[in-house]
């Protein structure tokens, strides 16, 4: 099979969120700090009846039936989510109810998790699936899955929910150049959740920033390095028209852009301009480990990628600002809205994509785009996934109400023998809802 890679896709992010600038008045920290600071809009969350099984139902279902695949063309179900409902039952169990309905129970694949990176886990091993010789001829489905919830403090304005499917498989409008794959793997403590009676993680959160740099640069590297190799001549940022990055807040896609100019400046100064040759001179003497720590440098970085930033990065930042951070999902929900943005305009395009977990695991690699006829063309997909509408019908709510939402879910996790609030009238019509968890702590769902 040729040009393997996402056929369709399609996002839900549930419609209840909050401001960042009414968070911050809630929280009394200095105006602009989450708005600006973090360069952060607007944060969706699960109330008490949705959660990373029902969210997944959800889009899952939506888009079996908005481009038309039978249930029965699935072979191979992967989901990547990092929050944890049960230790051993896996989230793709729970989806193969939608599949059993139409008689098919011959679907490989299980959950992966690490952090944020159990989505592109999960893309990897659909993709590699349909490139192998176990390969059936059906179609693979990605699922990425999360609640970001954050105790209270600063990593609190940092959450976000949502669950996005794509849809893999051969002559693909979205493909892989599979040579070009650069990843670095190591043990650290940045975020983790050892605390397996709550939700929340532990979070070190200027490590974990700290973390997320140095694995872009040892990424960046590789990839540079397979891309010479393949291609007789060095890449730079002008070989790529977009970058899409993990966004687990709007300020760090900032840094990481600059990082990356920086690392085209080191390996050869001709790459950037000579105003950024210039403001970039004075930092050639820092060692790496300096490099990290060194607040000018990061300020000179941005200001200098800037202009770039604008026409390459910026494009997918929406839904990121919007949502918050979806862990599995975030960096996939960027690349939505790089699509919901340029649309057909994508053809013949490439897209560097970095994708990070923290403790540790990334990976960058790349897509290109080509023009496939209905369904699965680009423009059918920025349709199908209507990100604009699903935006704008969100429903506002005060931070009060959003702090008293995740006190109850405190007392949810990992309880039993209860059934959920009556009111969902919020919820769009498709949406599945969970209605009861029994004295077993099995889950019931509804769908609206
Ligand atoms: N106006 C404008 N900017 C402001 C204001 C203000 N009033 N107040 C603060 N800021 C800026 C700061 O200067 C800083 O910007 P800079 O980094 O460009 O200098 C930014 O706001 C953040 O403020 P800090 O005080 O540095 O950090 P804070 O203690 O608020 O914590 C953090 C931020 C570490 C990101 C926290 O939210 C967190 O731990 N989040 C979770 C961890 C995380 O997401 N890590 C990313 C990779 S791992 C993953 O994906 C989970």
């Amino acid at each position: 099979p040729t040009n393997v890679g996402i056929l369709a896709m399609d996002i839900y992010f549930p419609s209840t969120c909050v401001t960042q600038e009414a968070l911050e008045g809630h929280d009394g920290v200095s105006k602009g700090k989450y708005t600006v600071g973090l360069g952060q809009d607007c944060m969706s969350f699960c109330t008490e009846v949705e959660d990373v099984i029902s969210m997944s139902l959800t889009v899952v279902t939506s888009l079996l039936e908005k481009y038309n695949i039978d249930p029965m063309q699935i072979g191979r179900l992967e989901v990547g989510s990092e929050t944890v409902i049960d230790k051993s039952k896996s989230i793709k169990t729970f989806l193969m109810q939608v599949f059993e309905e139409s008689g098919n129970t011959d679907i490989e694949g299980v959950d992966s998790t690490n952090a944020c990176y159990g989505g592109t886990a999960a893309l990897f091993n659909c993709v590699n699936w349909v490139e192998s010789c176990s390969w059936d001829g059906r179609y693979g489905l990605v699922v990425c899955t999360d609640s970001a919830v954050y105790a209270e403090g600063p990593a609190r304005p940092t959450g976000g929910a949502a669950a996005i499917a794509m849809l893999v498989g051969p002559h693909a409008p979205i493909y892989f150049e599979s040579k070009l794959r650069g990843s670095h793997m190591s043990h650290a403590y940045d975020f983790y959740k050892p605390n397996l009676a709550s939700e929340y993680p532990v979070v070190d959160g200027k490590l974990s920033q700290t973390c997320y740099l140095m694995a872009l640069d040892s990424c960046y590297s590789l990839f540079c390095e397979k891309f010479e190799r393949l291609e007789g001549r060095p890449f730079s940022i002008s070989d790529s028209d977009y970058f899409v990055f993990h966004s687990p807040y709007n300020k760090l896609v900032q840094k990481s852009f600059g990082r990356l100019y920086f690392n085209d400046f080191l390996r050869n100064p001709s790459f950037v301009d000579e105003v950024a040759r210039e403001t970039l001179a004075p930092y050639t003497s820092l060692s790496s480990d300096e490099s990290y720590q060194s607040r000018d440098l990061e300020k000179a970085n941005q200001q200098v990628a800037k202009h770039v930033y604008d026409v390459k990065v910026q494009p997918s930042t929406l839904i990121p600002k919007q949502v918050g951070n979806m862990y599995t999902a975030s960096l996939y929900a960027a690349f939505a809205s790089l699509l919901h943005y340029k649309n057909s305009s994508l053809v013949g395009n490439r897209v560097v994509m970095f994708s990070y977990g923290s403790g540790l695991t990334a990976t960058m690699f790349s897509f290109r785009f080509q023009e496939i006829q209905h369904p699965f063309n680009l423009s059918n997909i920025v349709t199908v996934m209507n990100v604009s509408e699903k935006l704008k019908q969100r429903l506002e709510l005060p931070p009060e109400k959003f702090v008293e939402t995740l006190k109850i879910m405190e007392h949810r996790y990992g309880a039993k023998d209860f059934v959920t609030g009556k009111n969902c009238s919020y919820l769009p019509p498709g949406t599945f809802y969970l209605t009861k968890v029994d004295s077993m702590y099995r889950r019931y769902y509804s769908k609206k």
